[in-house]
């Protein structure tokens, strides 16, 4: 197993990477507190012998799978259950599962008497990749994502790449958006993501560059863990991205992969990414979306759904939609553009596709 330490400035998260990482870790997490699990419906049903491993004994609750269910609701029955079953200052709470698992679980661990201690064992390549590092916790209030959260580091990550063997290709797909992303950011990552294009859904080639997508954003949180400036490029393509994933009921990772493309061509368009670069990258976007396609998206109204956008927190003021887009290797910026040129910048680009 590989260790990489993140060191934020509210705590320090150890995180391993490896399938080894179960055997080596959880005996010792799970050995003297009284401990709660939190998972979904269909990872608690894929994986029994996990559960039964690892965590017998332990309260477990399991919450129905899907976004819908990252509201208030769910997030006070998850609290109740907590106080019910007894969990102390000293418990843990163990989060198995995709993004929305490790999102909810990790703002209840943060608001259970003030804090207890949280562990992540992330399920999907989303989640493995991003959504379980760095210390975001969220839950979606209405129709504004991850309006209501805390930055709340877990104290381990464990990455065992053995769960994405049950992963469907679509998640796979969703996945590979977010280490697009990464690719977006850091020019080694663009590279192998580019010179492997035949090994996207090859296990030991996607462990190799979890560990690289998540060192870089290890280093990134621990410069700007509360994102005041270099955190907001882990938002590449993320304010085009929400509204779509709202608008079309899109999951998380496909909404970055289309807002990354659009918001890649609205950034060439004007002149603020580096046009052969930026459509090396618009093609990366094309090739993910095409492993897992959904059935041709009607992107005729995406006008209306560009007003999703003015409620990104990413955004100054009511006029204006802030970006995070690529600008050439290595490099990313803001940019900054009245709503009415978005939101025809994006008509335009969104009728292409
Ligand atoms: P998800 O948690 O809904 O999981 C996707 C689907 O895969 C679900 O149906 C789930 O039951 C299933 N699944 C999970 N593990 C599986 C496995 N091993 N085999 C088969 N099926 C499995 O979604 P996600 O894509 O993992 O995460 C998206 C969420 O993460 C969104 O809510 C998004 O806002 C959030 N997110 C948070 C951050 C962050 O920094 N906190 C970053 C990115 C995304
Ligand atoms: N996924 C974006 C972040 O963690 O900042």
């Amino acid at each position: 197993m590989q260790e990489i330490t993140l060191r934020a400035p509210s705590a320090t998260a150890n995180i391993f990477v490896g399938d080894d990482a179960l055997d080596k870790r959880l005996p010792i997490l799970t050995a003297t507190q009284k401990n709660f699990v939190l998972t979904d419906s269909n990872v608690y049903k894929l994986y029994p012998n996990f559960f039964k491993k690892y965590f017998d004994g332990a309260e477990i609750f399991v919450l129905p799978a899907g976004e819908e269910n990252k509201n208030f609701q769910s997030l006070q029955a998850i609290l109740e259950r907590m106080s019910t079953s007894g969990l102390l200052r000293t418990s843990r709470l163990f989060a198995v599962g995709g993004g929305v698992i490790g999102d909810i679980g990790g703002l209840a661990s943060a608001l259970y008497m003030r804090g207890i201690s949280c562990v992540q064992i992330p399920t999907t390549l989303l989640a493995q990749v991003d959504s379980s590092v760095g210390g975001k916790t969220a839950v979606d209030l209405g129709e504004v994502k991850n309006i209501v959260g805390a930055f709340y580091q877990p104290q381990e990550v464990l990455v065992a790449p053995t769960f994405l063997n049950t992963l469907p290709k679509r998640e796979i797909k969703c996945g590979l958006g977010e280490m697009i992303k990464y690719g977006a950011l850091s020019g080694d990552i663009f590279e192998l993501l580019q010179k492997n294009t035949d090994k996207w859904t090859d296990l030991a080639f996607l462990t190799e560059l979890i560990c690289d997508c998540i060192t870089h954003k290890a280093r990134v949180v621990e410069r700007d863990e509360k994102e005041t400036g270099e955190r907001k490029s882990l938002n590449v393509g993320h304010t085009t991205g929400h509204a779509i994933e709202l608008a079309y009921g899109f999951s998380h990772g496909e909404g970055v992969l289309y807002g990354m493309l659009f918001e890649t061509q609205i950034a060439i368009e004007q002149g603020v990414c580096e046009k052969e670069y930026g459509e090396q990258l618009v093609a990366l976007i094309q090739k993910a979306l095409a492993l897992a396609p959904l059935s041709t998206p009607d992107f005729s109204k995406v006008g209306e759904c560009a007003k999703l956008a003015k409620s990104d927190k990413k955004n100054k003021d009511a006029k204006t939609v802030a970006m995070a887009v690529a600008k050439c290797k290595n490099e990313w910026t803001m940019l900054y553009l009245p709503f009415d040129e978005y939101q025809n910048s994006l008509t335009k680009w969104a009728n292409r596709a």
